[in-house]
């Protein structure tokens, strides 16, 4: 009777510690798959927004400046500050109040977060 308990206590360990392993993987999966969906999310918006003005990594328009070495050599918070008011600096060489000015409220919070992240990294 004394070793059927024992047995019993090791099983329940082991059901444990086998069901926090699978937890923990179910985490580290969900976390690559949020990376994902962000850039997923961020190619969406960049390609119904802007690819028709703006190219990157060889792909779109060619009315803006090419995005390319930006997204290589600036922070976020610049490319954030040009798609929320575009005329505030004008690249040399480029018109004013060509890039539409209300993506501030045409975009949500976390379309800009994803379209910045699909800039800066993908
Ligand atoms: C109708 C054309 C047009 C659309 C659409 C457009 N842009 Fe622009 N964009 C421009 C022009 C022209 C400039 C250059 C003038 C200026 O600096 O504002 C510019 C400037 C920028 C700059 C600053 C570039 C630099 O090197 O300083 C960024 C960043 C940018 N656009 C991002 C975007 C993003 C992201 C979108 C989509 C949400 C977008 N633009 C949509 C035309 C456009």
């Amino acid at each position: 009777m004394k070793n059927l308990l024992w047995l019993k206590f090791i099983i329940i360990c082991i059901a444990v510690i086998s069901c926090e392993r699978q937890s923990s993987d179910n985490v580290k999966k969900n976390l690559d798959y949020s990376q994902s969906s962000l850039g997923l999310m961020g190619k969406k918006v960049y390609q119904m927004h802007c690819v028709n003005c703006h190219s990157l990594r060889g792909e779109g328009g060619a009315i803006g400046p090419s995005l390319d070495d930006l997204a290589r050599n600036m922070d976020g918070t610049y490319i954030r500050e040009s798609i929320l008011e575009p005329n505030r600096l004008i690249k040399p060489g480029y018109k004013r109040d060509i890039m539409p000015t209300n993506y501030g409220k045409l975009l949500s919070e976390k379309e800009l977060d994803a379209l910045i992240f699909y800039i800066t990294n993908q």
